[in-house]
């Protein structure tokens, strides 16, 4: 089975030297593009693999470019954006992939922005990743040394320089206008769309924010072609993805596997299954801000479309277990806890909303709740919604406590004192 973007991930080997890296046929893909291939062509390509975005959302990567002004009349300022944020709780694919093969990364960035015509990449990575800086920073350097990146890159005529910046360190700031404006030094809240940042980003010219997952892609679609990517995925979803397993398992981790992969094969055969003495109650599919799915859901493809029929998204694709042991109501009052820290205080309805439904679920676990508090929390889940905020992050707040309210009504009415079956309206 191909595993384009983990190939390099092997023990004993070190892929983040730039030797190793070309030796198993890196920046092969970069090379064959700045010969053979017109910025459009790039473009076409990456739309005809349909790849589609792997931040959270799975936006088609090809269509989003393809709304970059080009030609003539374009602005000669565009910016090309790895998104290395990776904030989200229970998420740590990107990690992985830029602490073992940050070369891959970069071959990434100089295709994707030869594609809409940068001349300025930047990674706007985690603060908290402190090895995988210095490592990025290392190959940055090869490749500069290499003319891999900046002036006239293999004698194409095409300039990119490539600056790597750490965040101070919020959740928001991956959400990526509010990532856009960290990087121009505002304070890190998002911006109202439209304008879009293909037509107006960083410092209002047109830009492209990736993933790093999604930008690792691109050197395999360009050097093997769209129809191999396609023929990677098991469903109507094409490709591979990382998918990762935390909680009380045998073998947590995180796996490279087509996209479409049953959450079974994942949980029982990539992570060994539960603990012994713990049974599977349900899991997050896609980190922190994805609903619960049960056991029942368990040969559901993981793409993103049959995982949105089954009520939750994909997300990152980096499940967290729900056991039989751990108390989710609790569970939800943490990851709450969590959301309610890192909202950023622009709306009204996440910026009280959330401490609300923290205090809430605080008052309950102290046996003080009542069941006029559990249909408050539910109509808090309506409220802090879609399409009531300015960004995602407060209704991705909502899902694992909407869901939890759904399928585990019991462990929420547990904690009411002489109070009767509770009616969710
Ligand atoms: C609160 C919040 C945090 C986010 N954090 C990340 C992140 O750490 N990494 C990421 O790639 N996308 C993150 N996103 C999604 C980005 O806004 C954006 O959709 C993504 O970077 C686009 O890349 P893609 O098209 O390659 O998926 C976040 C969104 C929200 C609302
Ligand atoms: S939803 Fe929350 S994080 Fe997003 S803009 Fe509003 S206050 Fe900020």
């Amino acid at each position: 089975m191909d595993k384009p973007l983990t190939q390099n991930i092997v023990s004993g080997r070190d892929y983040t030297n730039f030797q190793e890296y070309t030796e198993t046929g890196g920046y092969q893909g970069l090379r064959t593009v700045l010969n053979d291939y017109s910025p459009e062509q790039v473009q076409q390509q990456v739309k005809d693999s349909g790849l589609r975005g792997r931040g959270g959302a799975g936006f088609p990567t090809g269509m989003k470019w393809s709304f970059v002004p080009m030609g003539e009349q374009a602005p000669k300022q565009k910016y090309f954006v790895v998104n290395a944020d990776e904030m989200e709780p229970g998420s740590f694919k990107d990690r992985l992939l830029m602490e073992k093969d940050p070369h891959q990364l970069i071959e990434g960035i100089v295709i994707s922005a030869y594609a809409i015509g940068a001349s300025i990449a930047y990674i706007f990575l985690r603060g908290e990743y402190v090895e995988i800086a210095k490592r990025l920073q290392i190959a940055l350097k090869e490749s500069y040394q290499n003319n891999l990146i900046g002036h006239n890159i293999l004698d194409s005529e095409y300039h990119l320089e490539i600056f790597l910046h750490t965040s101070a360190g919020r959740y928001i700031c991956g959400e990526e206008t509010a990532l856009l404006n960290s990087l121009e030094g505002k304070r890190a809240i998002p911006r109202s769309k439209p304008p879009f940042p293909q037509i107006s980003g960083l410092w209002g010219l047109p830009t492209i924010v990736n993933n790093v997952e999604t930008v690792c892609n691109v050197p395999h679609i360009l050097r093997n072609g769209a129809d191999w990517y396609q023929s990677l995925g098991l469903g109507e979803n094409n490709g591979t993805k990382l998918y990762g397993v935390s909680g009380r398992v045998k073998n947590p981790g995180a796996w490279e596997l087509p996209l479409g992969t049953t959450a079974r094969e994942i949980i029982e055969d990539k992570a060994g299954g539960m603990l012994d003495d713990y049974q599977l109650r349900g899991f997050l599919p896609g980190g922190a801000s994805t609903d619960f799915l049960l056991p029942e859901h368990l040969d559901i493809a993981m793409d993103y479309d049959a995982v949105a029929l089954a009520g939750s998204r994909l997300g990152t694709g980096t499940f967290i277990i729900l056991d039989n042991k751990t108390n989710v109501v609790a569970m939800v009052l943490n990851l709450e806890r969590f959301f309610a820290q890192e909202s950023c205080g622009w709306c009204t309805p996440c910026r009280d909303g959330l401490p609300w439904v923290v205090t809430l679920l605080e008052g309950l676990l102290a046996g003080q709740g009542s069941a006029e508090d559990l249909q408050r929390l539910s109509k808090l889940t309506r409220l802090l919604g879609p399409g009531n905020t300015f960004c995602a992050l407060a209704p991705g707040a909502m899902e694992p406590l909407q869901s939890a309210l759904k399928y585990f009504s019991a462990d929420f009415e547990q904690y009411l004192a002489n109070e009767q079956t509770v009616v969710f309206s």
